[in-house]
């Protein structure tokens, strides 16, 4: 045997155990999107040189461009995302489909979930991104891929309708292309990011507006080109120690809170447990819908001073209200949960730890273990009393509303 047989057998090995964990955790479900994960080589469509168990490790991504200031600006998607992606798109043969941000690997999937009567665009706004993308899809037989470089925000010449738009770039906006290019009974597949928060949304038409069917935590480089769009960082008492990261607008002049760090800080515990190993994305969501300055709190480790007291530095769930804010804190209890506390600082610091404690009491008796909120995308024209919805975000192209499901 040559070396070049045994490498592939233990690609096939790894591909086939990949997929298996895959089945096992519920990413992938349909007999259609495993046939094609398990028949298409991901080690052909990563770089060369990588190790097999790095290639075939089903949580991560593969980077393949970071630009000069150390940003991540492409990859090939972890194996966990390309698979609930293709689930959540229901690809059927025949479908004319369309691709935002290319690699290779997921046109070539898509190329065989809608088959020789079917029609696969895939779109990237980088030359360098496009040229390898069509160079892998032509060296692996996957020649009737349309390749395009442009900026995917603006309509796809030559697309005519496409029964699924994936977008395999993190977007913060919903761009009217996307709505016109899609098939009424069409289905766009999104990572979309609101207050700070992404989740792969599978969205459908209904009337003016698009509806979510289903949504995934996950993470994404983010959109560049017309519809790049940038976080705000509010630097707390103007210094770089404690950043409050807001993605749809600071609600409050930054200078409110100068004297904020000048207050003890006030440190309370809800009784809310939650066991380590339990998903945390309708908590999160629950905060971003019901506290209205919710933010994520960062702390530079290098200036830590010991002001705040956060349980993870570089990432806590947080908020603002006037000249106060509050963080979201836990401790261990037992041997298999954590409790969860608030910790604040400011004027009105107890009346703000009392909100998100309140907010927090709230989501573990009634979304805790249940359904994900509805997300619906509305034309940024649509007044406020056509928009169902809890939370209303503003965007530049549309209005993204949040809404609990009824229980
Ligand atoms: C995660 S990668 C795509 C992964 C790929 N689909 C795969 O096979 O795994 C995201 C890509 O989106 C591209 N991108 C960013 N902004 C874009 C835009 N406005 N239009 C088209 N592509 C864009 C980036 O250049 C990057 O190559």
């Amino acid at each position: 045997m040559t070396d070049m047989t045994t490498n592939a057998d233990e690609a096939t090995r790894l591909r086939n155990e990949m997929i298996d964990e895959l089945r096992n955790q519920g990413d992938i479900t349909s007999p259609e999107v495993e046939a094609v994960m398990r028949k298409v080589p991901r080690d052909r469509f990563t770089p060369p040189g990588l190790a097999l168990a790095e290639v075939y490790d089903p949580w991560s991504a593969v980077i393949t461009k970071t630009s000069a200031h150390g940003v991540q600006t492409s990859s090939v998607s972890a194996p966990q995302v390309q698979g609930f992606m293709l689930e959540q798109a229901k690809i059927k043969p025949g479908m004319n489909v369309l691709e935002i941000g290319s690699g290779g690997l997921n046109a070539a999937y898509l190329a065989e979930l809608v088959g020789p009567e079917g029609s696969v665009t895939t779109v990237d706004i980088d030359p360098e991104v496009t040229e390898r993308a069509e160079r892998l899809l032509l060296e692996n037989g996957y020649d009737r891929v349309r390749v395009v470089t442009a900026d995917a925000a603006e309509p796809v010449p030559g697309l005519g309708v496409a029964d699924v738009i994936l977008v395999t770039v993190g977007a913060w906006d919903i761009p009217p292309a996307w709505t016109h290019q899609l098939n009424p009974q069409g289905r766009l597949v999104v990572p979309l990011r609101t207050r700070g928060l992404t989740r792969s949304v599978a969205f459908v038409l209904d009337g003016d507006h698009l509806e979510s069917e289903s949504a995934k935590v996950c993470g994404f480089v983010p959109m560049q080109g017309a519809t790049e769009h940038h976080e705000q960082l509010l630097l707390v008492a103007g210094t770089e120690e404690i950043g409050l990261r807001f993605d749809d607008g600071v609600p409050i002049k930054p200078s409110q809170l100068d004297d904020a760090v000048t207050t003890p800080r006030i440190e309370t515990w809800t009784g809310v447990t939650i066991g380590r190993r339990e998903p945390l994305a309708t908590l999160q969501m629950h905060l971003a819908i019901t506290v209205p300055g919710f933010c994520i709190m960062s702390v530079d480790a290098e200036k830590d001073s010991g002001i705040v007291a956060p349980t993870k530095l570089g990432f806590s769930l947080a908020a603002v209200s006037d000249d106060s804010f509050a963080y979201l804190v836990h401790r261990p209890s037992g041997d298999t949960d954590v409790e969860y506390g608030v910790h604040a600082l400011g004027r009105h610091a107890q009346q703000l730890a009392d909100n998100l404690t309140e907010s927090l009491r709230d989501w573990a008796a009634h979304r805790r273990g249940g359904p994900v909120p509805v997300i619906r995308a509305y034309p940024a024209s649509t007044p406020d009393d056509q928009i169902v919805g809890d939370r209303v975000i503003d965007k530049v192209h549309s209005r993204i509303s949040l809404s609990w499901p009824a229980v």
